[in-house]
């Protein structure tokens, strides 16, 4: 394998004794009682935080949380709470990010001892990537690691200006990911397919873009496939169609004609009566829908004959659900797709969002060879960007 163009935690100096601050993506979801409803966000920074504690940093941890506008809500406590219970071992929590209280509690720190700030997006020099607020941060610490794969699309301070005042480094997670993803952009083994969902076209023509000089097929579901039967001449009846991306669409169809790539979309869908948990629904095909109905999933015996198209593949990538897969009623088309990939003898990676939660709920995620913590960062990595977080620690300087 080339040599990585940053430093991971195999070239760090000693850390005993030493303060490190690890920047993780703790940005997990709560539900309305403010219980963590997924940790494995979480759970992805543990390599790294037990490693760094059991060589005796002093590990001092940053994240942010949703997108506070002032010093309320979105407090990272729990997480912190959370990270306590998964490393087994006491976790300290600061209300503060630069201030007295945070540097006090720095020089509380024994070795090996964990400390979690407070969101940083408490502080508006964070997402302003203001250089002030980067410097006080990076004050707190004599090295920075970067685990926060989830967020190394983002130009915030603690992403892209900290590693560019400490000597920085790649987390095991973060390294674990850019190996998974850029793996893909570099040259996956072919033949390489693709499975693409989620609702809207115009969010993914990025990544169906740079997919095609890349991959020998795609498959195309969730409410994004409707658009681009509308553009086949499909009447979709009450679907959700984006209007405005359907010329896109057959852009995309006609691109991926000429260059031999075959398109595969749904042949049936699950056709409901309006869009509800509870609608009634039934199996058409596109073209037979009524005016009244709405095409909320990908009929499972549609997905067998997509994963029978790809049998073959050596890789594939997964961005994306094939339905409105939170419902019930309309979750076939999705855990199907999970189950059939997982029974592949491919090597396949699951990046973005939404399919991550539906390998969850799938319990497929062991089988799998990846399954990303990341969303909008795995989706402009696979679009052959490079993260501001990443070219950060590039240039980072040498400790
Ligand atoms: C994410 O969940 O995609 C990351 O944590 C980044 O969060 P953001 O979209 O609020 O910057």
């Amino acid at each position: 394998m080339p040599k990585s163009p940053f430093r991971t935690l195999d070239d760090m100096p000693s850390v005993k004794g030493r303060r490190i601050l690890v920047r993780v993506d703790f940005n997990v979801p709560v539900d309305d009682q403010g219980r963590i409803t997924d940790d494995t966000r979480i759970r992805g920074a543990l390599d790294t935080l037990r490693e760094l504690s059991q060589k005796g940093a002093r590990v001092v941890v940053a994240s942010h949380r949703g997108r506070p506008k002032d010093w309320s809500g979105a407090s990272l406590d729990i997480a912190a709470e959370r990270l306590g219970e998964l490393m087994g071992q006491p976790v300290a929590f600061v209300d503060d990010i630069v201030g007295e209280k945070a540097h006090a509690a720095c020089e509380r720190m024994g070795d090996g001892e964990v400390l979690v700030l407070q969101n940083l997006r408490y502080e508006p020099g964070e997402k302003k990537a203001d250089s002030e607020f980067a410097r006080q941060l990076a004050g707190l610490a004599d090295f920075y690691v970067n685990d926060a794969f989830g967020t190394a699309h983002r130009g915030d301070a603690s992403v892209a200006l900290v590693p560019t005042l400490r000597p920085g480094y790649a987390g095991r997670l973060l390294a674990r990911e850019l190996d998974a993803l850029q793996g893909l952009v570099d040259g996956a083994r072919r033949p390489y397919w693709a499975v693409v969902g989620g609702s809207k076209v115009s969010d993914k023509v990025g990544l169906i873009g740079a997919l095609l000089d890349r991959v020998d097929g795609l498959a195309v579901g969730g409410g994004m496939a409707n658009t681009f039967l509308a553009a086949q001449g499909f009447d979709m009846g009450a679907s959700k169609v984006e209007q405005d991306a359907v010329a896109t669409a057959a852009e995309i169809l006609d691109r991926a004609d000429q260059a031999g790539i075959p398109v595969l979309l749904p042949t049936r869908v699950v056709a409901a009566q309006g869009f509800a948990p509870d609608a009634p629904s039934r199996e058409a095909a596109p073209g037979d829908l009524r005016a009244d109905e709405m095409a909320l999933d990908v009929s499972p015996a549609a997905v067998d004959e997509m994963l029978e198209a790809m049998a073959g593949a050596a890789t594939v990538l997964w961005n994306g659900p094939m339905g409105v897969f939170e419902w019930e009623r309309f979750q076939g088309g999705t855990l199907r797709m999970a189950e059939g990939l997982a029974a592949l003898p491919a090597h396949v990676v699951v990046g973005g969002g939404d399919s991550v939660a539906a390998v969850s709920r799938a319990g497929i995620a062991e089988r799998l060879a990846h399954v990303s913590t990341g969303g909008g960062a795995a989706l402009e990595l696979l679009e052959g960007k490079t993260l501001p977080g990443v070219r950060a620690l590039i240039h980072s300087p040498r400790g």
